[in-house]
């Protein structure tokens, strides 16, 4: 039985990350300084927590500077609007992260709105947002592009092709699409209420599964040869009470007969997202002091 390529997204990053490094070294030439990115962190959720420390640790490991800012569960929106503030304001800060979720009592899209769209590395900011549709140098967020990486990666030139994202998330479904409709691909934004989801995702040659639903997108669905990218992290309670295990949103053993290639869950998608963070805090620091990014990211 043909069986597909498993995208190795932990090995992409990796090399991604070392490109970065390679910038950062360049930039503190030019600029006499190290690119900065602040990460803000308001409450205890484990998860994020996790998250956050690895942010910092991949920021200092390509040389950058990582300033984290933990901030009680129980601090007013104004309070947080006060330290973005002075973030937006402090020369050495390029990049801007605010760990999401935020608390029940924040409206998280005025918060993103406070961010300098300038610092925006998570290009959540309906500026950002607004400039990717009209087709204007943007940050973009960081999980679509990095799909974008790995499908040019593994097809070269991605003219003409059919693309089906599954998911509508203004976090990757709608960038994903602003992302490939700029690469010329015809592309379906299809979601939870499409009709005949199956028939949909089989006129794919490339498909993006970012639902957030264990195993949704199921292998005969899949066109022969197409090229999958599965943004999914689902924790599922083991077998016969085993341990939790993390499945995509696509059946990857069933779709595996089916593809050209497919990213992994884990070691596919979830790598890409820290390194392109890494890459969008060089190319906004390189943007702030008026250089040019380097080549090629
Ligand atoms: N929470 C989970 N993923 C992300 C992310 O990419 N950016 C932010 N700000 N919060 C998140």
């Amino acid at each position: 039985m043909k069986v597909g390529r498993i995208i190795d997204g932990k090995a992409f990053a990796a090399g991604l990350r070392e490109q970065v490094a390679t910038g950062v070294q360049s930039f503190v030439a030019q600029a006499g300084r190290k690119p900065g990115l602040a990460v803000v962190l308001v409450g205890e959720d484990a998860a994020s927590s996790v998250y956050v420390r690895n942010k910092g640790k991949a920021t200092l490991e390509t040389g950058m500077e990582s300033m984290e800012f933990r901030r009680s569960a129980t601090i007013s929106q104004d309070e947080l609007l006060e330290l973005i503030d002075e973030l937006n304001g402090d020369d050495d800060v390029d990049g801007i992260l605010v760990q999401l979720p935020l608390p029940d009592h924040m409206d998280d899209k005025a918060v993103i709105a406070a961010i300098d769209p300038a610092k925006d590395v998570d290009g959540f900011h309906v500026v950002n947002a607004g400039k990717l549709a009209v087709g204007e140098d943007a940050l973009v967020p960081c999980t679509p592009l990095g799909c974008l990486m790995l499908l040019k990666d593994e097809l070269g030139d991605l003219d003409g092709l059919e693309a089906v994202i599954v998911g509508r998330s203004n976090i990757v479904g709608k960038p994903m699409a602003q992302l490939l409709l700029k690469e010329n691909c015809t592309v379906t934004l299809a979601h939870s209420r499409t009709r005949d989801l199956a028939s949909v995702v089989h006129r794919a040659d490339i498909v993006v599964a970012a639902v957030g639903r264990p195993e949704m997108v199921k292998g005969d669905w899949i066109k022969p040869d197409a090229v999958v990218i599965d943004v999914g992290i689902n924790r599922v309670a083991g077998k016969e009470g085993g341990k939790p295990t993390l499945v995509g949103d696509v059946a990857m053993s069933e779709a595996l007969s089916h593809v050209r290639a497919i990213t992994p869950v884990p070691g596919g998608v979830g790598p890409m997202t820290i390194a392109v963070l890494l890459r969008n805090t060089l190319v906004a620091a390189c943007k702030r002091a008026g250089l040019s990014p380097p080549e090629g990211l």
